[in-house]
């Protein structure tokens, strides 16, 4: 089983679409093994984007991406990090298909979810935002509590 890394940016709280974007991703089959809201700072978007700070789109980014809170998810699931990419679709929203995340609820840059694009940048994304206590490993086939 191959983790995965997504944060559902800002405008998501500012939408009031969280569980439903949630929703997405549980009915796809992920099971949610590390889940928290948190303010980003500056210093915290740097070290997640640091491939991206001498961009002319990182000033904007940042201000966007701290501008609010985010939540972060830690996604477990054959293949994970290749089909959340698939479900949230391509960067740039006005190109993503209707039926994708992105191409479904937004229409700039300013997307509303980022998915890591390999299994080490999962990783080292896990990494910045959670503790090895933070993400719990368990067992749901066993259902003797809801059936
Ligand atoms: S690159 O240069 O091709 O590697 O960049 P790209 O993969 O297209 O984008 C990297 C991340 O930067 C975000 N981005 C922006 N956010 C807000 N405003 C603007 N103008 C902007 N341009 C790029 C883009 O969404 C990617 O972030 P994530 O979190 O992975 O979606």
């Amino acid at each position: 089983m191959e983790r995965t890394f997504a944060m559902l940016k800002p405008g998501v709280l500012q939408r009031r679409i969280v569980g439903e974007i949630i929703s997405r991703l549980e009915k796809k089959g992920f099971q949610i093994v590390g889940l928290k809201m948190i303010q980003l700072t500056k210093g915290l978007a740097q070290e997640h984007y640091k491939e991206h700070l001498d961009k002319d789109f990182y000033p904007g980014m940042e201000k966007y991406i701290t501008s609010g809170p985010v939540v972060l998810l830690v996604l477990k699931g054959i293949n994970s990090v290749q089909i959340l990419r698939s479900i949230v679709g391509p960067t740039f929203s006005p190109e993503a298909p209707s039926g994708t995340i992105r191409g479904d609820y937004g229409f700039s840059m300013r997307n509303i979810i980022h998915a890591s694009d390999s299994v080490e940048s999962a990783e080292r994304e896990i990494s910045i935002y959670f503790k090895d206590e933070e993400i719990i490993e368990y067992n749901d086939n066993n259902r003797e509590w809801i059936d």
